[in-house]
């Protein structure tokens, strides 16, 4: 919609130029560790280096907090830029000019930094309309008698008044110059069949939604009296996805680098009455679920966070969902609670009606993620019955699959063994995720001890050694394959033959934002025990164990289907494949897979 796509042979050529090692050091000192580099991990606190720099690969990756990335990722993570921002820095401090694809809406439009002027204008002047427009009473009234807010927590979470009247944007902000602007951020609606246009706020009190640095995203806007929607938010622009922001995050974290912890609510005004009770480090979610996207902005700011839901059933789903999503990012060092309150009470009303004292004492009683997880594992196993033993394990098994090892999950695990007076040892086995035959790309290494699947070795010596590709004949046939990962092994294969010189990290950011690149970066930590020279070969052999693997997948396929349906119901075709699948073993005949 608004700016030209950055076209991906300039990144390529970007990452192929760009030394990882200068630009995490310039930022964060790195000292040399045999062929690596390492550091204090930036991204969570610790006392002994576990963050490493590959200068072969260039890659980052933190073994405590588990992050990691090409100097693209690190630049956006670190200094909290978007994509196409850490592309310009990086090329500036390169001294190259980053080329733009031209926009397909074509026409006028504003940059992403355009708009962020704009909403700053169009927050100025709800600030100015709650402190001076002729009809601001009202909403004053409402703030300050109604929900009891002063006139320092107004300014510090800069709460506007959006006046009633269809037009006052426009006219405030320069006429017919801010429609676009003020229609892509979602300021303004078009009435549907005409050119017209209007405000989406009137007479609305205005909650600013910022990003970490001040920058104005959108706002969440609330009635005064008792119209729906009680809240009307922006819409979801090309700076604004709830499912990533979080209204308070600028507020919570610009005391001190890193509070203690940071506390989860529900609604704009908890944050805010909470701010000025003396809580400081709150965020609320506008009104979405708890996304992994949310977790890790948070965990870059604190290891502890406590989630606080109203305690009736939304609330307690709400918390589940919670839950669901820290378990993937939990690790050692960090440190999920949650804090359900009496039914029909926030945390607004509460801090007001307790003081800060007794709501500070809840907090400190907060119950830990591993315990809650107990907890609500317990009230839903009937304790009579006399498949409990089995039933915990198929509640557990999905949350136990997203948890890497480590303390929270051993301790889980004992408590669990208790609870079905199953052993520890056993419970183990019993809860480990079933084959992996729903998953498209292979499981990330170290999880499962032992020898890597064909697939992720071929993956892991590829991301080693890009240039071994070229040994490859005919990498597309890996997409017939009926093996997980065969798929993206073929396209990283014709990517790298395309592209010879192609590094590690720029292989990754073709697959940037996908799960595929969390896969991929996984794979390149691994380092496989075959020296330099021997690579090559390794690949060979590899690659055949992959053929066979395909083969064999196939088989089983064709003989289930022919035990389910009989012979008579496999197509003519499936009929002769499986004759010429099961006759390879005797013959010793070459056949390929996928027919
Ligand atoms: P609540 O209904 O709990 O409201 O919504 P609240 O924050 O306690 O508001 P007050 O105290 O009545 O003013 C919680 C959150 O859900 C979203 C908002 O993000 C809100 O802060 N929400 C709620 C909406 O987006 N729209 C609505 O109409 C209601
Ligand atoms: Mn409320």
């Amino acid at each position: 919609m608004a700016f030209g796509h950055i076209p991906q042979t300039f990144i390529d050529e970007l990452i192929s130029r760009v030394d990882i090692v200068e630009v995490i050091d310039s930022r964060v000192p790195l000292k040399k560790a045999g062929r690596s580099y390492t550091a204090r991990c930036p991204f969570h606190n610790e006392k002994t280096p576990s963050f490493s720099v590959n200068p072969d690969k260039q890659f980052y990756y933190c073994f405590g907090c588990g992050v990691h990335g090409t100097a693209i990722s690190f630049l956006m993570d670190y200094e909290h830029l978007e994509f196409p921002e850490a592309v310009e820095e990086l090329a500036r401090g390169m001294g190259l000019t980053v080329p733009r694809e031209k926009g397909s809406g074509g026409g006028k439009t504003n940059s992403r930094r355009d708009l962020y002027d704009w909403l700053e204008e169009a927050t100025r002047y709800y600030q100015w309309a709650l402190a001076e427009h002729p009809q601001r009473k009202a909403a004053r009234a409402y703030l300050e008698e109604q929900r009891g807010l002063n006139a320092e927590v107004i300014e510090r979470f800069r709460i506007g008044y959006a006046p009633p009247g269809w037009d006052n944007l426009l006219r405030k902000l320069g006429g017919e110059n801010a429609r676009q602007p003020l229609m892509d951020t979602g300021m303004l609606i078009q009435q549907e069949g005409t050119n017209r246009v209007y405000d989406r706020f009137r007479d609305r009190i205005m909650f600013p939604i910022e990003d970490r640095r001040g920058r104005i995203l959108g706002f969440g806007g609330r009635t005064l009296g008792n119209d729906t929607p009680k809240y009307l938010n922006s819409p979801e622009t090309l700076l604004f996805q709830k499912r990533h922001e979080l209204y308070g995050l600028r507020q919570a974290a610009e005391r001190g680098r890193s509070p203690e912890y940071v506390l989860i609510v529900e609604g704009y005004l908890d944050v805010v009455a909470l701010a000025q009770y003396g809580i400081p480090h709150t965020v609320a979610t506008l009104g979405t679920a708890t996304t992994a996207e949310h977790l890790k902005r948070l965990f870059r700011i604190t290891p502890q966070l406590v989630f606080c839901f109203d305690g009736d059933r939304a609330g307690r789903a709400a918390a589940w969902r919670a839950l669901e999503a820290s378990l993937p990012e939990l690790h050692d060092q960090r440190d999920v609670r949650f804090l359900l309150l009496p039914e029909g009470e926030d945390p607004d009303t509460l801090v007001r009606v307790e003081g800060l004292e007794a709501f500070s004492t809840r907090l400190r009683q907060a119950t830990p993620i591993i315990q809650y997880l107990l907890e609500v594992v317990r009230a839903q196993v009937d304790t009579e019955r006399t498949d409990r033993q089995a039933r915990v394990v198929e509640l557990v098994r999905p949350f136990m699959a997203k948890m890497s090892a480590g303390i929270y999950r051993t301790f889980l695990i004992r408590e669990l063994a208790e609870l079905t007076r199953i052993t520890p040892d056993a419970l183990s086995k019993l809860v480990q995720p079933k084959t992996v035959t729903h998953s498209k790309t292979p499981a990330p290494t170290g999880e499962r001890a032992g020898r890597p699947s064909p697939v992720r070795a071929a993956l892991g010596l590829l991301l080693m050694r890009p240039d071994l590709a070229e040994l490859v004949d005919d990498p597309a046939r890996y997409a017939g394959y009926e093996v997980p990962g065969a798929k993206l092994l073929g396209e990283v294969i014709t990517l790298l033959q395309t592209q010879p010189n192609l590094r590690p990290s720029a292989i990754l950011e073709h697959w940037r934002g996908t799960e595929t690149e969390q896969h991929l970066a996984q794979l390149a930590q691994w380092t496989p025990l075959v020296p330099e020279e021997g690579m090559a070969t390794e690949l060979k052999d590899v690659l055949k164990r992959l053929e066979q693997q395909a083969l064999e997948q196939e088989t089983t396929r064709l003989v289930d289907k022919a035990r389910i349906s009989g012979l008579a119901g496999l197509a003519d075709t499936e009929r002769m494949r499986l004759n010429q699948l099961l006759s390879r073993k005797k013959a010793g005949a070459a056949i390929k897979p996928g027919g």
